[in-house]
């Protein structure tokens, strides 16, 4: 079966097999942005069943743009906790890619101050309550790119294999390409070729400062639900012109790859969902097409089981990334390689002390995990059965 062949990357790296952990944020790191020894376990133990790669939760690039309490990849004080962490990624000798990040208009205002948030433009996310951020000066925005580049120089000079960009779920990188939080006129909005100078221009520093032998990763909303929203066919050519700079591989940040259902950016998990736009194709197979082999695919959103994972490489993705379903239970690949699915927990058991016992999930995780009805499964009270 193909999930379990190995992966080549255009830098030469090689996964073992095409299963990859999720990027998840833990939301438990120490305020300077190290990572904890219970966030370090939480990924050591789901790494240590032997996925191909593990994506690090994302690490902030500037102490402005931080969106949660994570790591930080913004300087040399952080490399001990950043070489600790792809220690713990790399439990099983998988790859470790270190994910990085700039919350842009939806970081929180509690961590950063009200009066930092800064954005593209001047626009207030979609999200309840969501504060108008100031539109940055085009200095500040050459300054991000510099940041994206140091945070990239850290995670090779802590042993990173590479790094994912994250252009996805509505954070700094994605605003850039958004019609919808991107209203400039200068050279980095106004027209779909601006929008894509912001991403492009990360995404070359990144490159840049890795190097040939890394791997350089970007990951993508593939379209927004959201009303005047970008659409497929504008984050075909986005993904086009990505390939072209030879990145290792493209992430299809999907909530759910079979109804080709994107994370919305109110993040309500249990109510109806926009439905203003949705495209006539998967757009899995649709950047399978246009990328035609330059960079890798990798798709990602309600995998649950092998079938799901064979489903999406079937659709054209080389590669899959497997989120809520290694939250809830931490042995989720071993239970999949030895066709023991029927054992793998279903959701996470009620009592919140159990959460973070039995499954090693950081107490701050847990309550974030909980803090979105709708969004991580539950079993019903009293109950720990499996599937
Ligand atoms: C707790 C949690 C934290 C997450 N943190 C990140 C993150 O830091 N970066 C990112 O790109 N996606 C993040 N995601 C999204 C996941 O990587 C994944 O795309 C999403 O959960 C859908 O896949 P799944 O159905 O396998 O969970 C997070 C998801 C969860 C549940």
């Amino acid at each position: 079966m193909v999930v379990w062949s190995p992966f080549r990357f255009n830098s030469g790296r090689e996964m073992a097999n095409r299963f990859a952990i999720a990027p998840l944020t833990t939301d438990s790191s120490h305020e300077d942005g190290t990572a904890t020894e219970n966030e370090l376990e939480f990924v050591r133990r789901r790494a240590g069943s032997g996925f191909g790669a593990t994506i690090s939760s994302a690490a902030y690039v500037e102490q402005d743009g931080r969106s949660w309490q994570g790591i930080g990849a913004t300087h040399d004080g952080h490399l001990p906790s950043l070489r600790l962490l792809a220690e713990a990624m790399r439990a099983a000798g998988g790859l470790a890619i270190l994910q990085i990040y700039d919350g842009g208009r939806i970081a929180k205002p509690e961590l950063i101050g009200e009066q930092c948030l800064r954005a593209p433009s001047a626009v207030a996310s979609l999200r309840p309550g969501a504060k108008t951020p100031r539109a940055m000066t085009a200095g500040e925005v050459g300054e991000l790119i510099k940041s994206f580049r140091e945070a990239a120089s850290l995670a090779r000079k802590a042993g990173f294999d590479g790094v994912e960009i994250h252009g996805a779920n509505h954070y700094a990188v994605h605003q850039f390409f958004s019609p919808r939080a991107n209203h400039r006129v200068d050279n980095w909005g106004g027209t779909l070729s601006k929008r894509m100078n912001f991403p492009l221009a990360v995404a070359q520093a990144v490159r840049d400062a890795l190097g040939a032998k890394l791997i350089a990763g970007f990951r993508v909303t593939p379209f927004e639900s959201e009303p005047d929203g970008y659409t497929l066919d504008d984050s075909k050519l986005l993904c086009k012109e990505l390939a072209k700079l030879g990145l290792d591989y493209i992430s299809v940040s999907l909530d759910d790859y079979r109804k080709s259902r994107p994370v919305g950016e109110t993040r309500v998990y249990d109510g109806p969902l926009e439905k203003s736009y949705t495209p006539a194709k998967s757009p899995i197979t649709e950047f399978a097409r246009v990328i035609a082999g330059r960079s890798a695919v990798m798709a990602s959103g309600g995998i649950k089981t092998c079938i799901d994972a064979e489903g999406a490489i079937n659709m054209g993705a080389d590669l899959v990334a497997v989120g809520r379903a290694v939250v809830v239970d931490p042995e989720w690949l071993s239970k999949v390689r030895s066709k023991s699915e029927a054992s793998i927990l279903a959701g996470l058991p009620n009592d919140e002390l159990e959460i973070a016992r039995a499954l090693s999930i950081p107490p701050r995780m847990v309550d974030y995990l909980l803090s979105r009805p709708g969004w991580i499964p539950r079993l019903p009270p009293t109950s720990r059965r499996p599937l």
